[in-house]
């Protein structure tokens, strides 16, 4: 069992000062200005918006999609997640799967009516499972963004990170659609290569039967510049902005369900095993 450094995974570093019964503001999530993580989380974009380009995605989507890597079930899957401790988080010390169970719960108690919507919590994050793979993390956390067109101003560290680019410099690649079409829909971008993409792949390939909300919010729920800024609406067609707000709800729990108060994994693993049994059961290709 190897432990690794997740490193600055912004939706995982920036949850400051997580003392028990501590609330935080919510302005005070994702700060992408200081901090004292601010040079690590820079660092790992600029690998990210240095070498995230339409190629390379396109080699990460043969590599990856046609899940010949390993045979897992998701509960494994989702516990493996113990050997990713988030070391670049100085005030939350604690492995990445009770983020898992944390989120899960969240939205149980405010959706308890919706055991689809509890399951993508618990499995949203576990495409990160890549970086135990060696994936670099830069193939793996942070925000995403289409590649393929113009990199919108909504994206973090826009102006700072992305000059050594190759795409940068193509200006086939720089306008408004690149080589996409107007409103031609999400499905039919490509986005820069991490674990949401991953793992909406790893579910569709196994054809799980996550309702489509499920997999949008899985698939897109680090798509900040969409889902929080309201950019790139011009590539989008009806049916992505029907499921934004369906990736919105999700996105409150992913952000703030963390606390220091640890979720009894134990107790509660018999619960989300029934969901994995109704909608992803069995061992799965990865
Ligand atoms: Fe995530
Ligand atoms: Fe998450």
């Amino acid at each position: 069992m190897r432990v690794i450094n997740m490193g600055p995974d912004p939706s995982l570093a920036y949850r400051p000062n997580l003392e028990k019964n501590q609330t935080k503001d919510k302005e005070e999530y994702r700060n992408f200005e200081n901090g004292s993580l601010i040079d690590r989380v820079f660092n790992t974009y600029k690998l990210m918006h240095t070498n995230q380009t339409l190629d390379f995605v396109n080699k990460k989507h043969s590599e990856w999609t046609g899940c010949t890597h390993t045979q897992m079930g998701i509960m494994d899957a989702v516990m493996s997640l113990d050997q990713l401790v988030d070391e670049s988080d100085p005030d939350v010390d604690f492995p990445n799967s009770f983020h898992a169970f944390q989120t899960a719960e969240g939205i149980r108690q405010a959706h308890p009516d919706k055991d689809w919507f509890q399951l993508v919590g618990l499995i949203h994050d576990v495409g990160k499972i890549m970086a135990l793979w060696d994936e670099p993390q830069w193939a793996v956390v942070g925000d995403t963004f289409p590649v393929g067109c113009k990199f919108q101003n909504s994206i973090v560290f826009r102006d700072s990170t992305f000059q050594d680019n190759p795409d940068e410099k193509n200006p086939e690649l720089n306008t408004e659609y690149g080589i996409y079409k107007p409103n031609c829909g999400l499905n039919n971008i490509l986005m820069s290569w991490g674990h949401d993409e991953y793992l909406y792949q790893v579910l569709k390939f196994n054809k799980c039967s996550i309702p489509e909300e499920g997999m949008y919010m899985i698939r897109f729920h680090s798509f900040y510049p969409w889902h929080s800024h309201g950019d790139y609406m011009h590539l989008c067609e009806d049916k992505d902005l029907r499921m934004m707000s369906w990736v919105r709800e999700f996105n409150k729990f992913d952000l703030y369900t963390k606390t220091t108060d640890l979720p009894d994994v134990a107790k509660l693993k018999p619960y989300y095993q029934s969901l994995i049994d109704k909608y992803c059961p069995g061992i799965l290709k990865w």
